[in-house]
């Protein structure tokens, strides 16, 4: 809403009401003094946007009230001055005092009105404006506020990122280290496998050479062939150390490699070759853990060995067939047969007397934990059937 209050201060009435009655068709509010005394209590009373003054008044004039109320330009209130004395210095000392216009009287009404609506037309945009700036002064204000504080927030998280960062960093080189321990600690340990099956290798194959020295002192045959039996299994127990320490994780074998190299010892071992009695293998490839492995081969160097002791005699030809599937779940169907003469009948595995059935039937259940079956036909077959062990089935 615009303030569209005008004072006039004049000591003549006649003045007063000719200026009211041309300016009241505006709509402006008017109110009146007859001297500068009583004009200052208005003036404070209802802060008008323009006064309309007249110099010469009785108890304050014109130009102590303008002192008085000591106008800035950018107060919101212009003054027009009317005077019928008015010299050339007091006009200069009114220009002085802030006022915007000087009329002499007698004045022209029209000028007036023209002078009165340009006056308060200024005044109105200049307090817009004054309004406007002080609104864009404050909210530049709060602005400037805001991005105080986005700073310090910025500032506060990169600490924090850049200590979360350096923490992290900490970790990082802590769990670094930790690995390359690890790591050295893993590489130590593979060492110290590798080291300890070849040395279980190698005393398992100074045993085998204790017992063949032994031999040159037996006598009997039947003894000799118990000593010879001793160092095959011997044997067929340090090929799976010596497999161990070859492979790559220390843990399984390449159980076809194994299988391969054992029966290429028990037949350069035996008196038997190739040529008279052949051997067909068929074995699966897969890796088994040394638990499973050394009874396996066990099993297979006691039935090979049987085979190739007892399934051939004189120039009897043949074949040894020796077979093993790897099924899912780590199960093993290992087959072993020959061509030979066959087993006698008299013979039952589960109550064998002698020691090599004896030692394929306790392997295969108690140790390995599986199943087996003897089938006597046109020569021998064995099918044992087990699982991989697992760490809690050991012994
Ligand atoms: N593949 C086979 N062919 C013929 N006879 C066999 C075969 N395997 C085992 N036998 C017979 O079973 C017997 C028992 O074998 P085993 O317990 O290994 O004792 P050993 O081999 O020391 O004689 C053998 O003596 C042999 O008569
Ligand atoms: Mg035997």
């Amino acid at each position: 809403m615009y303030n569209h209050k005008i004072l006039i201060l004049d000591d003549e009435q006649i003045v007063i009401d000719a200026i009211k009655k041309h300016l009241k068709v505006y709509g402006y509010k008017i109110h009146e003094a007859k001297n500068g005394l009583d004009g200052l209590k208005l003036f404070s009373e209802i802060n008008p946007i323009l006064i309309i003054l007249d110099l010469k008044m009785p108890v304050m004039d014109g130009i102590e009230f303008l002192q008085k109320i000591n106008l800035a330009p950018t107060d919101p209130c212009s003054v027009i001055v009317l005077t019928g004395h008015g010299s050339d210095e007091d006009m200069e000392r009114c220009f002085e005092l802030g006022v915007s216009a000087f009329l002499h009287k007698p004045f022209n009404l029209y000028e007036l009105k023209g002078l009165v609506k340009n006056s308060i037309a200024l005044k109105s945009v200049e307090q817009d404006l004054k309004k406007q700036l002080q609104a864009r002064n404050k909210m530049e204000e709060e602005l400037w506020k805001y991005r105080y504080l986005l700073e310090d927030l910025v500032e506060k998280r990169t600490s924090q990122l850049k200590e979360t960062n350096e923490k992290l960093q900490v970790e990082i080189n802590e769990r670094l280290k930790a690995e390359e321990r690890l790591r050295h600690s893993l590489r130590e340990k593979e060492v110290l496998m590798r080291e300890i099956h070849h040395r279980v290798k190698n005393n398992l194959q100074i045993i085998s050479s204790l017992l063949d020295l032994q031999t040159r002192y037996i006598k009997g045959k039947e003894s000799l062939e118990m000593f010879k039996d001793s160092q095959r299994r011997l044997k067929a127990m340090a090929l799976i150390h010596e497999k161990l320490y070859q492979s790559d994780n220390m843990e399984k074998i390449d159980f076809a490699k194994y299988v391969e190299n054992l029966l290429n010892h028990l037949y350069s071992a035996s008196c038997l070759n190739t040529a008279r009695v052949s051997l067909k293998t068929n074995i699966d490839e897969c890796y088994i853990g040394v638990d499973t492995a050394v009874p396996c081969g066990l099993i297979i160097n006691e039935i090979v060995s049987n085979s190739l002791k007892h399934a051939f005699p004189a120039d009897a030809e043949g074949s040894i067939t020796v077979e093993l599937k790897a099924e899912a779940n780590e199960i093993y169907t290992l087959t072993i047969s020959d061509t030979g003469i066959g087993i006698p009948p008299n013979i039952d595995l589960k109550n064998a007397e002698t020691l090599g059935l004896r030692l394929v039937n306790a392997l295969a259940l108690e140790q390995l934990e599986g199943s087996i079956q003897c089938e006597a036909g046109v020569g021998t077959k064995f099918k044992v059937t087990f699982g991989e062990l697992k760490y809690s089935k050991r012994g």
